[in-house]
């Protein structure tokens, strides 16, 4: 069996040993943009050039490095029917949980009025945080999304779920489809984005969606960029019905140095790190996929590429 890894890592060995590893009956190749087909039957990637599947014919199946598509699916001669196969979890739901929390923190404990105040040695106590002010509504509920709704809802905040088809999850009060959006969206004071990047999602946090949120609402995106509608977000904030954004992905990545969402302190910025691919979770998954593949076994995670996720 021959795998391929294409993805950008300027030290590829770092995955391509423990790949060795964990699949010695394997030959594993990196991508080499002037060298020749490998003939490989599986290719682990990331964002591949679309030489990928003009040179690489033979291919079985690809494995995604990571839980968005998205990248993928706009390579433009990926073959229709070969199939594609996202990052399960694979530690990356309780990374965003963490993240998630952390930032309604920020805005339900006033943790940067703390900070200020230390900043001048000011003792001062404000009153206490009333859960019922701060409900949450958590757009998509994958395996992300999911973990996300559940971990705050723990906490006892008011969490409501919004997905295109229905879901059940205890404590989390779920809507489904675009009827139910404007009802989801009028309840939520924190609106956290864990929805895949499609062509149905895209510019999906525009002004029209802000309006319909509660008052000065927290905007946390840990989807995509494409998800957001910049210059919308930061007419919402200007009006004071976005009070608070906290982004880890943008549109163009890394955000350029003179974009003015740097200067904005309402807006919390940081390098799409929300979920961090670890790297042995991720090959431990990957390579018992490629062998149960290789075996004839079924496997979970193949997208299904005409809906994007
Ligand atoms: C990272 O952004 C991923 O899709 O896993």
């Amino acid at each position: 069996m021959k795998i391929l890894f294409v993805a950008g890592d300027p030290k590829p060995e770092r995955w391509t040993v423990p790949i060795r590893e964990l699949l010695p009956e394997a030959e594993v190749h990196v991508w080499d943009a002037n060298g020749p087909a490998v003939d490989a039957d599986y290719a682990i990637v990331w964002q591949p050039p679309a030489a990928l599947f003009e040179r690489e014919t033979r291919l079985k199946a690809v494995f995604n490095l990571g839980a968005g598509i998205d990248g993928l699916l706009a390579v433009p001669n990926l073959p229709p029917h070969l199939p594609v196969v996202r990052l399960e979890d694979a530690g990356m739901s309780v990374q965003m949980a963490e993240y998630v929390l952390h930032q309604l923190l920020e805005a339900s404990r006033g943790m940067e009025t703390y900070r200020e105040q230390q900043r001048q040695n000011v003792w001062k106590i404000h009153r206490p945080i009333k859960r019922s002010e701060w409900p949450v509504g958590v757009l998509g509920l994958g395996h992300i999304g999911k973990r996300v709704a559940r971990t705050l809802a723990d906490l006892d905040y008011r969490v409501n779920g919004w997905a295109r088809s229905e879901h059940s999850l205890d404590q989390v009060t779920t809507y489904a489809g675009t009827d139910s959006l404007h009802g989801f969206l009028g309840a939520t004071r924190v609106l956290v984005n864990t929805l895949p990047l499609t062509a149905e999602t895209r510019d999906i946090l525009d002004y029209r969606l802000f309006s319909q949120l509660m008052p000065g609402a927290v905007v946390i995106n840990v989807g995509r960029g494409e998800h957001l509608v910049e210059e919308d977000l930061l007419r919402a904030i200007d009006e004071g019905q976005v009070a608070r954004a906290s982004l880890d992905v943008f549109r163009q990545e890394p955000l350029p140095a003179d974009h003015p969402f740097w200067q904005r302190p309402e807006i919390a910025i940081t390098p799409h790190i929300s979920a961090r691919t670890l790297r042995d979770a991720t090959l431990a998954q990957i390579t018992a996929k490629i062998r149960a593949h290789h075996n004839g076994e079924p496997i979970t995670g193949i997208v299904d590429t005409a809906r994007g996720y």
